[in-house]
C-alpha cells in the first residue's frame, strides 16, 4: 500500500534539472525514478513541464512538476496497492485532465508512474524487468549503440543525428556489449588518425564534422574492420535520420540543399544497397505520413523502419501508423507519453500488430535504469541507449548484464532474430 509520494529536482546528463520521484509502501520498500528529457522532441509528445523562470536553470527548473507530484498527485494516490499500476496511472490522468499532460506535467506524471512500479516490483521481491514482464521474460534486446552523434546532439555539421551499430552476430549480450565497445575505441583511432575531433556528442557517440554523410559509415566500416570484426554478419548498422529537425518549408535541408521526399527515398535507398543498414528510424518529418507510407512501400521489405518522433509513443498515432503502412517499427519512450500503462499499451498495440519495438533513451538521460528492464519484460528485442561509454549510456547496459546473468541459461541474445527481414 502507497504510504508516502516524496519528488525533487536533480540533474540530467546534459545539466538539466529533471524531476526524480519516491514511492514509500507501508512494508518499508521504496521505489525510486528519475525522467529523461529529450533535444531533438516531437511535436506530439506529451508536455514536459519547465518553470521558465529564467533566474533558476535557464528557465529550465522543474519546481513546479516537482510540487505537482507533492501537492496535486501524492494525496490522491495513498491506500492504492502498488501493483494498481493501470489504475493509478488512470487516476493521474484524471488528476491531470489534459490531452497531453500538460497541467501537472509528462515529468510529474512518468516519475510516480516508474516510481510505483519499482515500489511494487521491490515489494513483491522480485527484479522489475520479472515483475512487468512475468516468467516469459527472457529475452536480451540487441543494443542499438550510437558511436557517432550528429544533428541536434552535436555542434558538428553532420545532419543525421545518430549512427549506430548493432552486434547482431554475438552470442550473448555480454558480448555484443563487448563488441560495441571495442568498435567505439577502434573508432576513436581512426578518428585521431584522421585528424578528426573525437569530442563527444550528448549520447556518449563521437562528433566530428565531416564531408558527408555517408562517410560517417565509411569511418564506422573502417573501425569495424579494424576491431577485427566482419561488417554484414558480426555488426550491422542502424540510423537515426530525425528527419523532422532539417526539414523547413515542406523540403528537408539536407547536406547543404532542399531535398523532396522522394530524393530523400532514393538516396536511403541507395545507402541501403551499399552499407549493410538494418534500420532507419525517422527518414522524414513527422508530419510526412504520405512519405512514410512510399518508404514502407518501397524499402519496409528489406529494412526495419522506425517512428519515433512520428509516433510519440502514442497508441492513437501508432494506430494510424499500422492503418497507413506508414512503418514498421516503434521507437518506444516512456516520457514521450508519460505513464508506464500506456507505454506498456504503445508496445503492445505495436506487436499485436506485426510492428517491431526499440526500447529507447533520451539524449537527456539520468542513472535511472528503468529502460532496461523494460526492453526485457516487454521482448522487444533491441534497445538503443546511446554508445558504450559515459555513465548515463552504460547504466542501462550494465542493467542488462545483470539481468543477463540473474536469468542464467534462460536468458536468450536477440541477435540477428531482432531484424527478420535482414538477409546478408
Ligand atoms: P532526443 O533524441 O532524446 O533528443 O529526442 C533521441 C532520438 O531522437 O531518438
Ligand atoms: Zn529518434
Amino acid at each position: 500500500t502507497i504510504e508516502a509520494i516524496v519528488a525533487r529536482e536533480i540533474l540530467d546528463s546534459r545539466g538539466n534539472p529533471t524531476v526524480e520521484v519516491e514511492v514509500g509502501l507501508d512494508d518499508g520498500t521504496i521505489g525510486r525514478a528519475a525522467v529523461p528529457s529529450g533535444a531533438s522532441t516531437g511535436a506530439f509528445e506529451a508536455i514536459e513541464l519547465r518553470d521558465g523562470d529564467k533566474g533558476r536553470y535557464l528557465g529550465k527548473g522543474v519546481e513546479k512538476a516537482v510540487s505537482n507530484v507533492e501537492d496535486k498527485i501524492a494525496d490522491e494516490l495513498l491506500g492504492y496497492e502498488a501493483s494498481e499500476q493501470r489504475l493509478i496511472d488512470e487516476k493521474m490522468l484524471d488528476i491531470d485532465g489534459s490531452s497531453d499532460k500538460s497541467e501537472l506535467g509528462a515529468n510529474a506524471i512518468l516519475g510516480v508512474s516508474l516510481a510505483v512500479a519499482k515500489a511494487a516490483a521491490q515489494s513483491a521481491e522480485l527484479p522489475l524487468f520479472r515483475y512487468l514482464g512475468g516468467p516469459n521474460a527472457h529475452l536480451l534486446p540487441v543494443p542499438m549503440m550510437n558511436i557517432l552523434n550528429g544533428g541536434a546532439h552535436a555542434d558538428s555539421n553532420v545532419d543525421v543525428q545518430e549512427f549506430m551499430i548493432a552486434p547482431i552476430g554475438a552470442p550473448s549480450f555480454r558480448e555484443a556489449l563487448r563488441t560495441g565497445a571495442e568498435v567505439y575505441h577502434a573508432l576513436k583511432s581512426v578518428l585521431k588518425k584522421k585528424g578528426l575531433s573525437t569530442g563527444l556528442g550528448d549520447e556518449g557517440g563521437f562528433a566530428p564534422s565531416l564531408p558527408s554523410n555517408a562517410s560517417a559509415l565509411d569511418l564506422i566500416a573502417e573501425a569495424v574492420q579494424a576491431a577485427g570484426f566482419a561488417l554484414g554478419t558480426d555488426i550491422v548498422l542502424a540510423m537515426d535520420v530525425a528527419a523532422t529537425e532539417f526539414h523547413k518549408d515542406g523540403a528537408y535541408v539536407f547536406e547543404g540543399s532542399p531535398k523532396s521526399t522522394e530524393e530523400m527515398i532514393n538516396y536511403y535507398a541507395k545507402l541501403a544497397e551499399t552499407y549493410p543498414i538494418v534500420s532507419i528510424e525517422d527518414p522524414l518529418s513527422e508530419e510526412d505520413w504520405a512519405g512514410w507510407s512510399a518508404m514502407t512501400a518501397q524499402l519496409g521489405s528489406k529494412i526495419q523502419i522506425v517512428g519515433d518522433d512520428l509516433f510519440v509513443t502514442n497508441p492513437t498515432r501508432i494506430g494510424r501508423g499500422i492503418a497507413e503502412s506508414a512503418a514498421n517499427a516503434v521507437l518506444v519512450k516512456v516520457n514521450q507519453i508519460g505513464s508506464l500503462t500506456e507505454t506498456l499499451d504503445a508496445v503492445d498495440l505495436a506487436h499485436r500488430s506485426g510492428f517491431r519495438t526499440m526500447m529507447s533513451h533520451r539524449s537527456g538521460e539520468t542513472e535511472d535504469v528503468t529502460i532496461a528492464d523494460l526492453a526485457v519484460a516487454v521482448g522487444s528485442g533491441q534497445i538503443k541507449t546511446g554508445a558504450p561509454a559515459r555513465s548515463d549510456r552504460v547504466a542501462k547496459y550494465n542493467q542488462l548484464l545483470r539481468i543477463e546473468e540473474e536469468l542464467g541459461s534462460a536468458a536468450r541474445y536477440a541477435g540477428a532474430g531482432a531484424f527478420p527481414r535482414y538477409r546478408t
